[in-house]
């Protein structure tokens, strides 16, 4: 049974990811998950500069999901370059650096100081964390988007993954602007801003006051996203949003996704990726479908 998958250039053994801010660089979860389930890793969000992040309390669980305002917390990319990404290096699976800014300056230099490294297999651009506090995130704008995508898409040859938000009016005008200017892939959903108050202090249980919502809450709501993505750009799209079992990734695969990615999941359970394959690699036995990409070739019309 072949699991592989393509996403541009760039091929993958299996169609699971690790997403952003929920894996760390991946080495730290060795002996914990099984690197052999996981196609590629998607390390935390690196910028420019080192970033402290947002203040404390970072993380609120609710009954069917989490919420962050982490902040883009992260060594910056000097230190990332020298301490994370030989680490990185030893993995086996394929290695995807993201990359956030607060300028086009500030992504390009990103990636020109990247792009050397012959570990790095791809790279994902961030053009959407919702606790920063921004007026508007670069993937709220199309024409911002196709800016930043046709900047950085002059700057490398390799694989260009964009992430953006689900929080924009149309998704799809957004999707269609990174792809137009040189996009490898979408990458969807991010998270989904969010709060929730202690009522007994009267205070927001995020030091930041709000935040992104991501877990099993948001699945439906990533999936309708993906599906309005996917029938509207050529270019592959890797989906996720409040995955947590093989019957969630392959409603993904269903909507259109070529990969899909696990976040929230892997901070309660960092061999998700096993039992998930698993029972992706069986449902495609009891279909009798000897090749995933089958399984997306020959979607029925929704
Ligand atoms: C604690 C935490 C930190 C995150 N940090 C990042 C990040 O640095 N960069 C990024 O692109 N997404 C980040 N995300 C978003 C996830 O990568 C993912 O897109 C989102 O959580 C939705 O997927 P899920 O419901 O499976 O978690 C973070 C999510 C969580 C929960």
């Amino acid at each position: 049974m072949n699991i592989a998958i393509k996403l541009g250039t760039l091929e993958l053994k299996t169609p699971i990811v690790c997403a952003s801010g929920t894996f760390g660089y991946g080495y730290e979860l060795k002996g914990l998950a099984d690197f052999k389930s996981i196609g590629a890793i998607i390390a935390k969000t690196v910028t420019l500069e080192p970033r402290a992040g947002n203040p404390e309390p970072r993380i609120f669980e609710t009954e069917c999901g989490v919420l962050n305002s982490v902040g883009l917390e992260n060594p910056g990319l000097e230190s990332f370059i020298k301490d994370k990404l030989p680490l990185m290096d030893k993995l086996s699976c394929r290695r995807i650096v993201s990359i956030g800014g607060f300028s086009i300056e500030e992504y390009e230099s990103c990636l020109k100081k990247l792009q050397a490294h012959s570990s790095i297999d791809a790279f994902e651009i961030n053009l959407s964390c919702p606790n920063l506090r921004l007026k508007k995130m670069v993937s709220q704008d199309a024409t911002a988007t196709r800016q930043v995508v046709g900047a950085l898409r002059k700057l490398t040859q390799k694989p260009l993954f964009i992430k953006i938000t689900p929080e924009v009016t149309d998704i799809t005008e957004i999707a269609k602007a990174a792809q137009d200017a040189g996009a490898d892939a979408i990458s969807l959903v991010n998270t989904f801003f969010s709060m929730s108050i202690n009522i007994e202090t009267g205070k927001p249980h995020l030091g930041n006051i709000y935040g992104g919502y991501s877990g099993r809450a948001i699945k439906p709501l990533a999936l309708y996203r993906v599906w309005c993505v996917a029938r509207c750009v050529k270019i592959p799209v890797i989906a996720g949003g409040g995955i947590e079992d093989a019957s969630g990734a392959i409603e993904f695969f269903l909507a259109g996704a070529r990969a899909v990615s696990l976040g929230t999941i892997n901070l309660v359970y960092p061999d998700a990726a096993r039992e998930i394959l698993k029972g992706i690699k069986g449902y495609l036995r009891r279909k009798k479908i000897n090749d995933i990409n089958e399984l997306h070739d020959t979607l029925p019309q929704m």
